[in-house]
C-alpha cells in the first residue's frame, strides 16, 4: 500500500463534492474503529472506508456501475486484494456476487451508518456528531421516512459480523465525535 497521503490526494482527484470527502472521511474512521475490535488490518480497513466511493463523480449514481468501476480505478493503486473486492461489493446492485465476508460486510455497514448518524445529527439543536445519542441513531434505524436514502439493511450487516445495532451504533459515533468538525459538523 501507498501512503495514506496519496490516496486521499487521489480521492480529490476524482470527488469534489464536500460531503462527499466528509463521508468518505467518515467511513474510513468507523472501518479503522471496527479493527479495532476485530484486530483486522487498519491501514487497508480505513483505506477502503476513505475510497470506497472514488467513482461516485464519474459513475454519475448509476448504481450499475457504481463499486466495480471505483475499484477498477484503483487497480493500479497497491491495494491489497480485499480492499478492492470489498469496494466492488459494497454496492450489490451492480454485481452478481453477494457480500460473504467480515471485511466486505463491515464496509457496508459501515459506509452506510455514517448517513444516518449524519442525519440524525442534523436535527439535533446544535447539529453535532458528538451530542447524538446511541438511542437515537436506532430509534430513527426503525423510522422508514427519515433519511429515507439510507439502507437500513444494509447498516444490519452489523449483525451478520456479531455487532448489535446498539453496540455498532455507539461505536460509530464514538468513531466520528472526535473528527466532527473535520466532517464539517
Ligand atoms: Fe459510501
Amino acid at each position: 500500500m501507498k501512503p495514506r497521503d496519496h490516496y486521499l490526494r487521489l480521492l480529490h482527484d476524482h470527488v469534489s463534492n464536500p460531503k462527499m470527502i466528509a463521508h468518505c472521511l467518515a467511513s474510513e474512521a468507523v472501518m479503522k474503529a471496527l479493527t479495532r475490535r476485530f484486530g483486522e488490518n487498519e491501514e487497508a480497513w480505513g483505506m477502503a472506508g476513505l475510497l470506497h466511493d472514488i467513482d461516485v463523480e464519474k459513475t454519475g449514481g448509476d448504481s450499475l456501475r457504481h463499486g466495480p468501476e471505483g475499484a477498477a480505478m484503483l487497480q493500479d493503486e497497491g491495494l491489497p486484494a480485499d480492499v478492492l473486492d470489498a469496494i466492488r461489493l459494497h454496492n450489490e446492485k451492480a454485481v452478481r456476487e453477494k457480500r460473504s465476508t467480515l471485511f466486505q460486510h463491515a464496509l457496508a455497514a459501515g459506509e452506510t451508518v455514517t448517513g444516518l448518524i449524519f442525519a440524525v445529527a442534523l436535527v439535533y439543536p446544535d447539529k453535532k456528531i458528538s451530542s447524538v445519542k446511541t438511542k437515537s441513531v436506532t430509534k430513527r434505524m426503525k423510522e422508514k421516512l427519515f433519511a429515507a436514502s439510507v439502507n437500513r439493511d444494509a447498516i444490519l450487516e452489523c449483525e451478520q459480523i456479531g455487532i448489535p445495532l446498539n453496540e455498532f451504533a455507539a461505536l460509530a459515533l464514538e468513531a466520528l465525535s472526535p473528527i466532527e468538525e473535520e466532517l464539517g459538523f
